[in-house]
């Protein structure tokens, strides 16, 4: 579910804006009950839009965690995808993945939640406050203004095990203007 954080972003590599501003919309989610519960959603404060996630891991997760994200960007009527990858954080730290959009959201969400991004996790409380792109962030130079979608599944497979469990998936539009 940290995962969460890996994946909210957009686009990237064009150096175009540079003061630019995101709203987020259309947050939709689905946490397998087993492992979490709780609330994600939006938040829009002073023209601000935001991400916050306030929810309790049940169960440890080691072994491999897998998360799926995919940016999509707006090209004529449909969104098509621009990253699609997958990663397992209990092998690389989202903070030093190779992929230099993940390497940089991973950066910048470390900003607004109080946990480790690589697995293990343990179970207990986890929040995200506010995540957001601050229009001073560097990230927000790379991102090209546009309109995005952004969804992410992650999967946890116990030490031994064969069998992926879902343990959430996310999914919003992000508008970069
Ligand atoms: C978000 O949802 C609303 C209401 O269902 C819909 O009209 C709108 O097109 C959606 N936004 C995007 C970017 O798909």
């Amino acid at each position: 579910m940290k995962k969460l954080i890996t994946l909210l972003a957009f686009a990237c590599c064009s150096a175009q804006m540079v003061d630019a501003s995101v709203r987020f919309s259309n947050l939709t989610y689905d946490l397998n009950p087993e492992y979490v519960t709780g609330k994600i959603n939006v938040k829009v404060d002073g023209g601000v839009y935001s991400i916050g996630m306030n929810c309790d891991l049940l169960k440890k997760i080691d072994g491999n965690f897998w998360v799926t994200p995919v940016f999509s960007k707006k090209l004529g009527k449909s969104y098509t995808p621009i990253i699609d990858l997958k990663l397992d954080t209990c092998k690389t730290d989202p903070a030093l993945a190779e992929n230099p959009l993940i390497r940089f959201v991973s950066t910048e969400a470390k900003k607004f939640v109080s946990f480790g991004l690589m697995c293990p996790y343990e179970p207990g409380h986890y929040v995200v406050n506010d995540f957001t792109f601050e229009k001073s962030s560097s990230l927000m130079n790379f991102i090209p203004k546009g309109n995005y979608h952004v969804s992410l599944t992650s999967r946890h497979q116990s030490p031994g095990s064969s069998v992926l469990h879902k343990v959430m998936s996310l999914s919003f539009f992000a508008d970069v203007e």
